[in-house]
């Protein structure tokens, strides 16, 4: 198992560098739809790839995630994803492969509400959409969370986007959904799942 060294607090793994407190045992590798994808907890290096992935995302699936015209992140927007701390907030990407020349795909993070409450946001390429990635990165999340006592995720959706209130009807059954407007708030409870082969 790596352990950052006692002098610099940092090492490498798979060419990252990796920082004290980097959850390893969130990094693991799933077997998907034939793909070989890797998931991880963000690194202090991603800001530029994440600024890029949401840059390429479609104005809809942006709209979807940000609940806001968003062509491009603002530099705190960029932050917040990517400045975590593993407990009260994480934020889980999901690639194509390991290390540096990996493709990012998807990008997952929950933020702590309340003691048991946080709120998960996602977001999948739109080519690498209903593969899914969705569902995988989810559970990982909701995984992570629960690690960290969190017992319900709560999302709010706009009521027009089916694919989250379907991800999170197939996550648990444990699924509450209000409506209000043009937006679901959903809340589920953390399902517990069987952990991915770790990389
Ligand atoms: C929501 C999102 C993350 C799902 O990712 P994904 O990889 O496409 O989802 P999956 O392939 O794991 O599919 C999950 C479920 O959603 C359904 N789904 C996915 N896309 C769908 C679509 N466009 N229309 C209807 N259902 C859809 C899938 O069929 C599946 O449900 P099922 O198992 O009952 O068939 C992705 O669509 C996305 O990034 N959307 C834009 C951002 C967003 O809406 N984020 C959620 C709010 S924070």
């Amino acid at each position: 198992m790596f352990e950052p060294t006692a002098q610099t607090g940092h090492d490498l793994v798979a060419g990252e560098r990796l920082f004290r407190g980097h959850p390893l045992h969130r990094r693991v590798e799933v077997e998907l739809d034939g793909l070989r994808l890797h998931v991880r907890p963000v690194l202090p290096g991603d800001t530029g790839r994440i600024a890029r992935f949401v840059q390429g995302l479609s104005p809809t699936t942006a709209y979807r995630r940000f609940l806001a015209p968003t062509p491009r992140l603002t530099a705190r927007a960029l932050a917040t994803l990517v400045d975590v701390d593993h407990h009260d907030r994480e934020t889980l990407l999901a690639l194509t492969a390991d290390g540096p020349s990996s493709r990012l795909i998807g990008v997952g993070q929950y933020v702590r509400l309340t003691e048991a409450r946080a709120e998960i946001a996602l977001v999948v390429g739109d080519a690498w959409q209903r593969r899914g990635v969705g569902r995988m990165l989810a559970a990982q999340l909701a995984q992570a969370a629960a690690e960290e006592g969190i017992a319900e995720l709560t999302a709010t959706v706009l009521a027009e986007n089916p694919a989250p209130q379907r991800l999170a009807v197939g996550l648990t059954a444990a699924v509450e959904a209000v409506h209000a407007g043009t937006t679901v708030d959903l809340t589920i409870r953390c399902p517990t799942m069987a952990t991915p082969r770790q990389v």
